[in-house]
């Protein structure tokens, strides 16, 4: 792993110095660009846990506005590539006027590692701005939210921004394996006391209640009819949760879920033969031709050319693979990320683009 830069903030890309005058067209197009961020602090939450807080400079508070569940992106420099990973806003945009992520060590991760192990106050990341569909409505409904360990990260700003602008009231069920693994538990009791009218946090520890069951799921949304589901967690726990909700009646639109994992079966996307179309990539500045199989997307092609493209859910709705179809013709398999407008505009989600023409050409976001 090399060291994060130290340079100062650059002006946008593709838009003026200040932000705070700009057209809501500059400011979709800066969103759409890495953004050197420094790091303000790095807060240790648990040991296996550390929060980054960036300090978002004046001319790109707009560029950096979030709902809560929103993430960013962050590029890491990784053994001479650049490598890109997902982390969810745990501040609330209307009760703290930060923007900090929490990032929990993955067994063997690279970047989540090295993020815990090294990264300091005064750190320069690249960072895309905020996006993401896994936000607080506005339907008023009451709110039943689980969390999983590090899922609680986009659940911890719902809970914030409910109580803080609504009169909605929550329940949170979170689960950890022990006490000593769960993050934020300061801030929680502090709002478990402050609103304890309207907040109730039931904690689950793994060592002491065993993994969550489809029972213990029915307990929980028992007399909450009416209410919206937010889902955040290991793949396991969401598929419990997600599964016995429907079971109990509810409607699968009330129910959110945000994925942390690749859903994407390495296996059945490499089985894929026939004819090859060539595929050129403009990835960190520099212009790389790659062979797409019969059927597969730009994106496993590239990976399996040796090259690390920007990827994280790898289904359709991170929107962190995103880049802009220069040349040629793409059919996207998914697309619950980008806009119409934005597709209008050129832009593509590379883990769903299968190429159509031989003259494909996709520039990724610098
Ligand atoms: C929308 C979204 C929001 C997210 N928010 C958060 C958040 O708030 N907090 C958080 O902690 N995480 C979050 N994540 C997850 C995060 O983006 C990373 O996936 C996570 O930190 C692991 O990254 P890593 O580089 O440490 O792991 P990786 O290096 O990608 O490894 C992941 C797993 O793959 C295995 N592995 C590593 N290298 C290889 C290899 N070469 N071949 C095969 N297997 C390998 C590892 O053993 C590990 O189990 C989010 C993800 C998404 C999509
Ligand atoms: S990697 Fe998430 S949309 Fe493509």
């Amino acid at each position: 792993m090399s060291e994060t830069t130290t340079r100062e903030g650059t002006p946008i890309e593709g838009g003026p110095t200040s932000m705070a005058a700009a057209s809501p067209d500059e400011i979709a197009r800066a969103r759409h660009h890495y953004h050197d961020l420094r790091v303000g602090r790095v807060v240790r939450e648990t040991a296996d846990a550390s929060s980054i807080v960036f300090d978002i400079p004046a001319e790109l508070a707009r560029v950096f506005e979030y709902e809560s569940g929103q993430f960013l992106t962050l590029q890491v420099p990784h053994a001479g590539k650049a490598l890109y990973r997902c982390y969810s806003l745990a501040s609330s945009p209307v009760v703290e006027n930060e923007h900090k992520v929490t990032v929990k060590r993955v067994a063997d991760g690279r970047i989540s590692n090295w993020l815990n192990d090294n990264l300091k106050a005064g750190d320069i990341v690249k960072v895309l701005p905020p996006a993401g569909h896994f936000v607080l409505g506005d339907t008023g409904a009451d709110l039943l939210l689980f969390a999983g360990g590090s899922g609680i990260t986009p659940v911890i700003s719902i809970v914030k921004t409910a109580l803080a602008n609504t009169s909605r009231r929550v329940q949170l069920v979170y689960a950890n394996r022990d006490e000593a693994s769960i993050i934020f538990r300061p801030e929680l009791d502090e709002l478990a006391a402050r609103y304890g009218d309207r907040l109730r946090i039931v904690h689950r520890l793994d060592v002491r209640d065993g993994f969550i069951d489809e029972a213990a799921v029915r307990r929980h949304v028992e007399g909450h009819s009416g209410c919206e589901a937010y889902i955040c967690g290991p793949g396991p726990f969401m598929d419990t949760v997600e599964r016995t909700l429907l079971a109990a009646g509810m409607p699968a639109a009330s129910v959110y879920i945000e994925r942390f994992a690749s859903l994407a079966d390495e296996d059945e996307v490499a089985g894929h033969s026939g004819p090859l179309r060539k595929v050129e990539l403009s990835l960190d500045g520099a212009d790389q031709a790659i062979e797409v199989r019969e059927g597969e997307t730009v994106l496993h092609a590239a990976k399996r050319s040796g090259l690390e493209p920007p990827s994280s859910c790898e289904s359709g709705f991170c929107g962190c693979c995103m880049a802009k179809l220069v040349r040629g013709k793409v059919k996207m398999l998914n697309n619950d990320f980008l806009s119409a407008a934005e597709v209008e505009e050129g832009w593509v989600l590379t883990c769903q683009s299968v190429p159509e023409t031989d003259d494909c050409k996709v520039e990724y976001p610098e």
